[in-house]
């Protein structure tokens, strides 16, 4: 089945709050974090924090996510771990191989997209263009690749090499390596299995095709050994935020995993991957841009508060909370996870100094529960501005009033993309990003388990569907007729000029 256009395949979300239309689907996809978000979420009173290995745990999650009828359900991935992260980010110190996890996943559920984290850095094309044509065959068409070039550089320890590779190494690999993917899940046309048992054909030689990929960095004969899946072209995300991320997802990606935190950040990365898009000769529309978001839900906006208050109170920082002292190799590597950096952060992040280079104002000398006075206005770079902004709307506190510099050193460590709220300021949140045209709707995460992924799902999707921005019903069954695309033709025959309806 194909279902054309974006603002078309909407069944119940037709008219907005402010009675326009048509206007493209919100779309929603959920990412697992085995404990969460926030780097205390795992503390949190009566949160999972031991359920990493137990399939049990994400597979109810991932039916209740297909019950609320998301778009998908996500298993991000890294390549290396060590014991910092017990401090920074419990849910990737260690956790399950996904192509695994999503192939067990696919057997209890039905019609949910399923996502699956692969870097082709440390890939051969070949060996994923099988795991994912499996994969979307294993699921009956709702497979997805996440295209990551490394949140961890200590991946390349792991795998004979001498060293992780710069971004321009990682994209001309992963732009080769994406092209040759696509190749190989062509490389068998739709019709050819013949099967005749009268006549002995089983195959049709000719719809059979030699890929002959010699290329920079591969070189690869094809065809692939799995026949042509049920999208086709399973679903590609992409998860980055350089310019060489920018370019590759306005090339290649149906999903751009957009890491942007502020409404303006978000309209700028919508724009920007529209227009490349249109001068690659892609339809913009085609990509679907979802910022990940981790939306702190409370019944009312004051209980939300309180969460978040009661979680960053469990959040450790430096015992010398001015300039740090924690052991330095305990905050060097996730610390970059966190702040999405390669770039790395200073030794010792979760204190005062730090914070001080953030905002470009040294509050060292500061007490820290101290409130913010309202002279440093003007006296921040724009980063920190931003901050002492986000600190705000997080907590409810005012500069000069209420808000401490502690409020604006946890900010920082959570970092992030965090909204709290009830469900209408949620709700109101994810209809002002869509409606702005900077997300055609967001990848939702939970700061902790299970309660927050239960009130997303109890309390806001209904509100999003009041409002008539979310779906009832899905549409079709395969990942890409959630997206509202269309399943691509075989390049191999395009290349005969043979029309395929699909
Ligand atoms: C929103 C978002 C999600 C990401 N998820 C992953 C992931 O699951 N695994 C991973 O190895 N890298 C992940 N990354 C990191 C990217 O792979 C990449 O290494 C990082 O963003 C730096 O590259 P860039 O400068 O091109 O963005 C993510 C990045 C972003 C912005």
């Amino acid at each position: 089945m194909t279902v054309s256009k974006k603002e078309t395949n909407i069944s119940d979300a037709k008219k907005n709050s402010s009675g326009e239309s048509p206007r493209r689907a919100l779309h929603l996809g959920y990412m697992y974090w085995s404990n969460g978000t926030h780097p205390a979420g795992w503390r949190y009173p009566g949160a999972e924090h031991s359920r990493a290995f137990d399939v049990d745990h994400f597979v109810g999650l991932a039916q209740r996510a297909e019950a609320a009828k998301f778009d998908f359900f996500f298993f991000g991935d890294r390549l290396a771990t060590g014991a910092e992260y017990g401090y920074t980010n419990t849910s990737v110190i260690a956790r399950l191989e996904p192509f695994t996890t999503a192939a067990y996943l696919a057997t209890l559920t039905k019609t949910i997209g399923i996502v699956v984290t692969a870097n082709p850095t440390y890939y051969e094309p070949f060996n994923l263009a099988r795991l994912t044509a499996s994969l979307d065959h294993v699921t009956k068409g709702r497979a997805s690749w996440n295209v990551v070039t490394g949140a961890d550089p200590r991946a390349a320890q792991n795998y004979s090499r001498l060293e992780h590779g710069d971004a321009n190494f990682r994209y001309d690999r992963a732009e080769e390596f994406i092209d040759l993917v696509r190749s190989l899940w062509d490389s068998w046309e739709d019709d050819a299995f013949i099967r005749n048992k009268e006549t002995g054909e089983f195959v049709d030689g000719s719809k059979i095709h030699a890929v002959n990929h010699d290329g920079k960095t591969f070189q690869v004969k094809g065809p692939l050994n799995v026949a042509r899946s049920p999208q086709g072209h399973p679903v590609i995300l992409h998860a980055g935020s350089s310019e060489r991320s920018r370019q590759f997802a306005a090339r290649e990606a149906d999903v751009a995993f957009a890491g942007v935190a502020t409404l303006t950040q978000g309209r700028q990365y919508a724009t920007e991957i529209r227009c490349r898009a249109t001068e690659s000769g892609r339809d913009p529309d085609e990509i679907s841009i979802l910022p990940g978001l981790t939306p702190l839900v409370g019944a009312t906006l004051a209980e939300a508060r309180e969460i978040y208050d009661e979680l960053n109170s469990l959040t450790i920082l430096d015992e010398d909370v001015r300039f740090g002292g924690r052991e330095p190799s305990a905050w060097t590597r996730g610390a970059e996870g966190l702040h999405g950096s390669s770039e790395g952060v200073p030794l010792g992040y979760r204190n005062l100094g730090s914070l001080s280079q953030r905002l470009g104002l040294d509050v060292t000398e500061e007490s820290i529960d101290a409130v913010v006075p309202l002279e440093i206005e003007g006296r921040l770079a724009p980063a920190g501005s931003q901050l002492v902004i986000t600190a705000t709307q997080r907590t409810g506190r005012t500069v000069g009033l209420n808000l401490t510099w502690r409020d604006v050193l946890y900010t920082y460590v959570v970092g992030g993309h965090v909204v709290v709220g009830g469900p209408t300021e949620i709700a109101d949140y994810i209809e002002s990003w869509h409606a702005a045209g900077a997300a055609d709707g967001f990848i939702i995460q939970s700061a902790f388990l299970d309660e927050q992924f239960d009130a997303f799902i109890d309390l806001v999707v209904p509100e999003l569907r009041r409002r008539g921005l979310f779906r009832s019903e899905y549409e079709g069954s395969t990942f890409r007729e959630h997206l509202g695309l269309t399943r691509p033709q075989s390049r191999f025959t395009l290349d005969q000029g043979i029309e395929v309806s699909s």
